[in-house]
């Protein structure tokens, strides 16, 4: 079985990471078998040492066998680099499968050009819905689901909407959350992360912040508003913000100051291990991120998720997540100050092993149709 598989945008990183862990296993203990050849493709969406690198040294990712350098744009322009840049490498390896993982621009690019060629896609994160189409992750989990041949779901909710929206139901897999496996193998070392006495934090002593939607970031008095809450709350509590450059970007078009040093804490993104580490020392984290959502529900750490809907339901319903916007924000952050036990329960399948799943129903899918 010969398959590409996709990682474009910082969020991909930690769900590729699993998988070629997982099929390196597999390949070792092939006897009878075949063993499957994968090949990484970088497409460049994420280009920066923080964005990009720092996730491969540290989740021990081999180099990318192709790197197609598409680099930032607008989602057109984006999206049309990547594809372009794709397409002559499916038409020259031809790989049996192309294998894409979450929501980013790479993964529906890289869809669209294996469906045109009619090279089989499996979707690792399918199924996920905010029923908000101006999200741009939005359109590109429904482009992606409606083509690919395989739909690997991290929960139950997931596989309703694939067969709510009409998938046959042998091309859906509750596989687990991918995320969770690179969580559950990097815990020890996110433990060993030196941030806390770096930034002159302490366990429970601070909020952790991350922001980077365009709907929370590109509108002025949106981003105003938020960054007044933080700086009141930053009078009680030290809020420690790794800043995305969409983010710092914005801030420097607004003008809007924010001093390097206080209570406050900007800083340039921090690498997998850090954020982990932030994470679950953390009194409650502040985020937009999909990802972050997950890794709050899995260590049970209040989220607050400054957004009006989630794809990832499950972290509402089982999980420690909550949904705020700017207005609400200083009321529901008193209410999570005031709290004290750990939240929420670990969703079903969130188990560190959905790598494995991947791997297996891959090989099933792959000797179905052959
Ligand atoms: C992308 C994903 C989003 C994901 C996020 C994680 C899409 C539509 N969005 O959003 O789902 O949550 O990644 O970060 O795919 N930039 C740099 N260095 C980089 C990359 C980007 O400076 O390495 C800057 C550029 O100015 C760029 C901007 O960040 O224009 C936005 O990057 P882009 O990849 O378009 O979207 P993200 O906001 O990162």
């Amino acid at each position: 079985m010969r398959m590409l598989l996709i990682a474009g945008a910082r969020p991909n990183f930690m769900k590729v990471a699993p998988i070629l862990r997982s099929i390196e296993t597999f390949n070792r203990q092939a006897k009878d078998s075949q063993p499957i050849e994968c090949r990484l493709v970088h497409t460049g969406q994420h280009y920066d040492a923080q964005m990009s690198d720092v996730f491969f040294q540290e989740l021990g990712i081999r180099e990318p066998d192709f790197h197609l350098a598409a680099g930032s744009a607008s989602h057109a322009v984006q999206t049309a680099a990547i594809m372009t840049r794709f397409e002559p490498l499916c038409l020259d390896l031809r790989p049996d499968w192309v294998v894409v993982v979450g929501d980013v621009n790479s993964t529906m690019a890289c869809t669209l050009v294996a469906a045109k060629l009619g090279i089989r896609i499996a979707h690792v994160e399918a199924g996920l819905r905010s029923f908000d189409r101006t999200m741009p992750e939005e359109i590109n989990r429904l482009v992606t689901d409606v083509i690919a041949d395989l739909l690997l779901a991290p929960s139950p909710d997931a596989c309703e909407n694939l067969r709510r929206e009409g998938v046959p139901e042998h091309r859906i897999i509750l596989v687990g959350n991918i995320m969770i496996d690179s969580l559950v193998a990097g815990l020890p070392r996110a433990r060993a992360s030196g941030i806390l006495r770096e930034k002159g934090v302490s366990k429970a002593g601070y909020a952790y912040v991350t922001l980077h939607r365009p709907s929370n970031v590109d509108d002025q008095t949106t981003l105003s508003a938020i960054m007044r809450v933080l700086k009141c709350l930053s009078e009680n509590l030290p809020v420690v913000f790794p800043m995305h450059p969409r983010t710092r970007q914005r801030l420097s078009d607004f003008g809007i100051l924010c001093a390097p040093t206080g209570p406050l804490k900007i800083m340039e993104p921090v690498g997998y291990y850090d954020s982990l580490c932030l994470t679950e020392n953390a009194k409650f984290v502040l985020t937009d991120s999909g990802g972050l959502q997950e890794e709050t529900t899995y260590l049970r750490i209040p989220c607050l998720t400054l957004r009006p809907n989630t794809e990832r339901p499950v972290t509402l319903t089982v999980g420690s997540n909550r949904l705020t916007n700017p207005a609400k924000l200083p009321e529901d952050i008193a209410h999570i100050l005031a709290q004290h036990s750990p939240m929420g329960q670990i969703p079903p399948l969130w188990d560190g092993k959905t790598a494995d799943r991947v791997v297996e129903a891959l090989l099933a899918a792959h000797s179905a149709q052959k």
